[in-house]
């Protein structure tokens, strides 16, 4: 029988009504009993990086800390020393010891965030780390004992990527012993509204909107998820994939926000509020709340 912490819990501001989502957080926390590495899949604004933090809060490292690093927003000699650290004098303006994030993880959680964009150098020497459990600091002759559990996300598919020798296939393997998929707002449209809802809370919460509610065109069933016609062979961003229009640059989000393709953000209503600068203001909030 599944103990306690076996069993899907949501937090609170986790959303997981449908029953896809139920059976990831269930799946996430048998994942969290183990100390083994994770490799988090779904497309981009499905969760990963809200799932990884799920599954540390439930391991035995909760207590430790949870440390998100973007592998693909560092440059590639950054990442070295943002990832293992560097010694004073290791590189031009390195003029003290810099720990590591590997280090800074230590009796936590280290999540490799769009662990796909490590370049291929990087892939060796991460490769190394995950077998040895050490890290060697930029410029240290010296390797430090690390413990720290790995979980890595992606929205690229990794097998793929191997196929046609772009990802280690050693590496690959490393870090996909644990798997779970994330599957797309579309897939899970029970959880389309708690999420709007959501959203709005955490907005409101932020900019001292006071209380806010969705309006009546927003729950209409008939009007949501009304999903936009395909142009040019690519579908414009879907409102199943907040994240994704969470992402995009500002003028194309508050666009996006307006068309009438999107009817759940855009019939967000502030109460009391003047339509058009209500409107505005939905947009920014929404737009913040989900970057
Ligand atoms: N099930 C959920 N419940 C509550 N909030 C969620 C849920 N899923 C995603 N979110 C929120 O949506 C936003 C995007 O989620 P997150 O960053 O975890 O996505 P991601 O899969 O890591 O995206 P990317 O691939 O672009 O990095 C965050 O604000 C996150 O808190
Ligand atoms: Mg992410």
């Amino acid at each position: 029988m599944a103990s306690k912490s076996l069993q899907a819990a949501p937090q609170e501001d986790l959303v997981a009504r449908s029953r896809a989502m139920r059976a990831v957080l269930t799946l996430a926390g048998r994942v969290a009993q183990s100390d083994a590495p994770v490799l988090l899949t779904g497309e981009s604004g499905t969760g990963k990086e809200r799932l990884a933090r799920y599954v540390h809060t439930r391991s035995r490292r909760a207590r430790g800390p949870f440390v998100p690093v973007n592998c693909a927003a560092l440059p590639e000699a950054l990442l070295e020393s943002e990832l293992f650290g560097h010694v004073r004098g290791a590189f031009t303006g390195a003029d003290r010891d810099h720990r590591g994030l590997f280090e800074a993880a230590s009796g936590g959680t280290l999540l490799l965030d769009e662990v796909g964009e490590i370049p291929s150098a990087m892939q060796v020497k991460l490769l190394r780390v995950l077998q040895d459990h050490e890290v060697r600091p930029v410029g240290s002759t010296a390797s430090k004992r690390i413990d720290v559990r790995i979980i890595a996300a992606t929205n690229a598919d990794l097998s793929e990527m191997v196929a046609r020798r772009a990802f280690r296939k050693d590496l690959y393997f490393r870090l996909n012993v644990l798997a779970v998929e994330v599957p797309p707002l579309r897939d899970r449209r029970e959880d389309v509204l708690p999420l709007a809802h959501e959203f709005m809370r955490r907005g409101c919460a932020t900019y001292y909107c006071g209380p806010c509610s969705l309006s009546p065109e927003a729950l209409d069933p008939g009007r949501r998820l009304r999903v936009p016609s395909t142009r040019g062979g690519r579908a414009p961003p879907h409102p199943a994939r907040l994240g994704e229009v969470g992402r995009q640059p500002h003028r194309n989000r508050a666009h996006a926000w307006h068309r009438s393709e999107y009817p759940v953000a855009q019939a967000a209503a502030v109460r009391g509020w003047h339509p058009r600068s209500r409107t505005k203001i939905e947009c920014s909030t929404f737009n913040r709340s989900l970057s």
